[in-house]
């Protein structure tokens, strides 16, 4: 019998996943544009078609430096995730990734991060797609469902209360059925919605350039670095979601290839749109119309009509953004599954949620298990309330995939690794500080509500996982301390 301390650090060793599995396995449906669409379809969603109302005003024009600066972030910690998901090509991605370099206890951690970055956020999504669905619907046949089917029960600020947010139970569901028939024809459908989504954020580059006038960059660093770090801050969210790559690893043809390629190609055309999507709207209205405030919210609809003085191209792209978080719940769900999957096969959850149907070959129990939960948080909390606690366990997660470089090239130095991070060690370095430096902003509140859900993580930890784990049973020969 292992010691406690054994146990906590004992590490899972690399090696094939499949090769200790019974039962059907996850089938190698994906080729890297899929997979690059999946980056993109988890990445493009609320921010972007929002986001220049909010930031606008903190940075002026130079708005444009704040997106370079929070690309720079998330593009620091991309090349992380890119280095480790071509040298450990599994599903469980920053979990597995943990698990590998720091051992179960930490891995334990980092489970209750990523259930809060993939789990709560899908919530949190469903819940905003739900307001912008039927906002859409109001503006285009001038019907929108009753409150008491378009809020939770729970207070949130000034929102009304209604029964149930029955679009975000439904959209959630409609996830659920796609997840289940099959990764590809999910990955089929995202990759439609992604293209729909970039074609309606170049319409918006277009018309936005029609009435583009370069004195609108006069004054350009008037709002000073205080000005561009605080919008860069709030920029940051857009970019969150090139992570969700990695959680495909099993399902990925030539997988030590495709990974890295797929996240850095997401991130290089994730940086484009949103730098060209800046660049034309700060150049096409002056900026005292950007504006945070409640009439405004529609983001790059509103800009649309106060340029052209029609509905209609606005209403494209409000459209747009409604298909947009259509597949950043998909996405999100998926990847939300694939750590479970990961777990359930580490026996750090019940096998059930490692069980692969041999009919769909998806792990159904488990995106049906998620599925059921997800629904639940977005029909009856309201989510928007947990987004600080998602952006902790992203940068938690996100500091921790960069820890792990450092400890794998240290332990592992052998590791086949078709693509390694540029500029090691200052790359993973600089990705640990970029995400301390956005942690050390969030409120007391936020971290109070994280420490008390990592405790219940922790207790099934300790009551279960820790006498379940395939490590104590003996199952991963090998195990290293
Ligand atoms: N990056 C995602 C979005 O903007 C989370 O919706």
């Amino acid at each position: 019998m292992p010691g406690l301390s054994q146990q906590l650090l004992r590490r899972k060793p690399i090696a094939p996943p499949r090769g200790d599995h019974e039962g059907p396995e996850l089938a190698r449906s994906l080729g890297t544009f899929s997979l690059m669409m999946f980056g993109v379809g988890a990445t493009v969603g609320t921010g972007i078609f929002f986001v220049l109302q909010e930031a606008v005003p903190d940075a002026g024009p130079a708005v444009v430096v704040s997106f370079v600066v929070a690309g720079i972030a998330a593009g620091l910690s991309a090349l992380c995730y890119a280095e480790l998901a071509s040298s450990i090509p599994v599903s469980g991605s920053t979990y597995s990734f943990t698990y590998h370099s720091m051992g179960e206890l930490m891995a334990m951690v980092i489970a209750a991060c990523v259930l809060l970055e993939y789990g709560v956020a899908a919530s949190a999504v469903a819940v905003g797609w739900s307001g912008y669905f039927n906002e859409l619907l109001d503006s285009t046949i001038g019907v929108a469902l009753p409150d008491a089917l378009s809020y939770s029960p729970v207070p949130y600020e000034d929102n009304v209360t209604g029964l149930v947010n029955l679009p975000a139970v439904v959209l959630v569901l409609l996830c659920t059925v796609l997840l289940v028939r099959g990764a590809s024809e999910s990955a089929r459908v995202n990759s439609i919605m992604v293209l729909v989504k970039l074609g309606v954020l170049m319409l918006f580059v277009v018309v936005a350039l029609t009435a583009f006038e370069a004195d609108r960059f006069d004054g350009f660093f008037a709002s000073g670095s205080a000005g561009i770090s605080a919008a860069a801050g709030t920029i940051f969210f857009s970019f969150i979601g090139l992570d969700a790559v990695s959680t495909a690893g099993e399902e990925v043809r030539d997988p030590q290839r495709a990974l890295p390629r797929a996240i850095m190609g997401a991130l290089a055309i994730v940086v484009a749109v949103y730098l060209l999507v800046a660049f034309a709207g700060v150049g096409s209205q002056p900026l005292a119309e950007f504006s945070s405030d409640e009439q405004q919210s529609a983001g790059l609809s509103v800009i649309l009509e106060n340029i052209t003085g029609s509905s209609v191209p606005g209403t494209i792209v409000a459209a747009g953004a409604v298909i947009s978080i259509f597949s950043v719940t998909l996405v999100t769900l998926y990847g939300q599954t694939r750590i479970l999957f990961a777990m359930g096969r580490d026996r750090m959850l019940p096998d059930r949620f490692a069980a692969v149907s041999s009919r769909t070959l998806t792990p159904t129990f488990n995106t049906v298990v998620v599925g059921i939960v997800v629904a639940l948080i977005a029909g009856f909390v309201p989510a928007d309330y947990l987004w600080d606690t998602v952006s902790i366990g992203t940068l938690v997660a996100f500091s921790v995939v960069a820890i792990s470089i450092l400890i794998l090239r240290r332990t592992q130095p052998d590791l086949e690794r078709p693509f390694r991070v540029p500029g090691y060690p200052v790359t993973p370095v600089l990705t640990i500080a970029a995400c301390a430096y956005v942690l050390s902003g969030l409120a007391a509140v936020t971290w109070l509500i994280f420490g008390t859900w990592l405790a219940v993580v922790l207790v099934f930890y300790a009551v279960w996982g820790r006498h379940h784990s395939r490590l104590q049973t003996g199952e991963h020969e090998g195990a290293s301390l």
